[in-house]
């Protein structure tokens, strides 16, 4: 098992274009199978990925592409669903087939749970998996408690989660109590993980998650266990991270960290 590997960048525009270049390098491999995340970190992602397709540095063709979670209850078409997110901001302006793109079914039961993973498993398995994390240390939907071995399953949302995404959600409409996600299992099989966190919000979070125990209370610490993550972060988000500088590129204000020896 080695430590994720921690970029630390000077703003969150810069963290989202590295992302897009790690993304668009591992696009170039044969049968890509990329992990999606919804949210207001990816957006700037998936920006630079819409603008490098429309300029044709980049074909996403021959991919195939999985999301981590989908709320329950929503009507079809719902502004705020994460199909409706995905299918607005990559999907639909660079015109990748409904039939490369899957979300799992929000309002599906342990069957169609068990045909997303055997999906997954069908493709080939994750190549490169992109997540947030949430102010309460979650990933995908999986919350504080969530088991490490969990796999795609519906779940019910913190109030504070739900608190947080009511900014996505149309005025006085209510935010899903329920949604389905992607387990930690799941999410741990990918075979790279590149976590994106940017902003004080997440600072506590991340250093939780990188540096505090392994623990069902910090869903995010799972990724302790996984031998190939890379964490891109700003200034804002690493605040609170005991961290020596391991190398620093003054060009791009990158710094690549290791944790401190006490
Ligand atoms: P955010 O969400 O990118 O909107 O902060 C991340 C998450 O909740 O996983």
């Amino acid at each position: 098992m080695s430590a994720p590997r921690i970029e630390v960048l000077a703003s969150a525009r810069e963290v989202a274009g590295r992302a897009a270049d790690r993304i668009s390098a591992f696009l170039a491999s044969p049968a890509p199978v990329l992990g999606l995340a919804t949210g207001r970190t990816p957006l700037a992602v998936y920006t630079a990925l819409r603008d490098r397709v429309a300029t044709g540095q980049l074909s996403l063709a021959h991919a195939i592409c999985f999301n981590l979670d989908e709320y329950s209850g929503l009507p079809g078409g719902h502004p705020a669903s994460f199909e409706s997110y995905m299918r607005r901001e990559l999907f639909g302006p660079i015109g990748l087939p409904d039939d490369r793109w899957h979300l799992p079914d929000g309002d599906g039961g342990p069957a169609e749970a068990r045909s997303f993973e055997a999906a997954i498993v069908a493709a080939g398995g994750i190549g490169l998996q992109l997540l947030g994390i949430g102010r309460n240390g979650h990933i995908g939907f999986n919350e504080p408690g969530a088991a490490h071995d969990s796999r795609t399953r519906q779940v019910r949302l913190t109030e504070q989660t739900r608190q947080t995404n009511a900014q996505d959600f149309p005025a006085n409409t209510v935010v899903p109590e329920y949604a389905v996600t992607m387990g930690i299992g799941t999410i741990l099989e990918a075979r790279e993980i590149l976590l994106m966190a940017t902003g004080t919000a997440k600072a506590e979070a991340l250093a939780a998650a990188l540096q505090g125990p392994v623990s069902e209370a910090v869903p995010a610490s799972a990724l302790q266990r996984h031998s190939r993550v890379t964490v891109l972060c700003d200034f804002a988000a690493a605040q609170l991270l005991s961290c020596q500088v391991a190398s620093c590129d003054p060009k791009t204000a990158l710094l690549g960290l290791v944790p401190s020896v006490e």
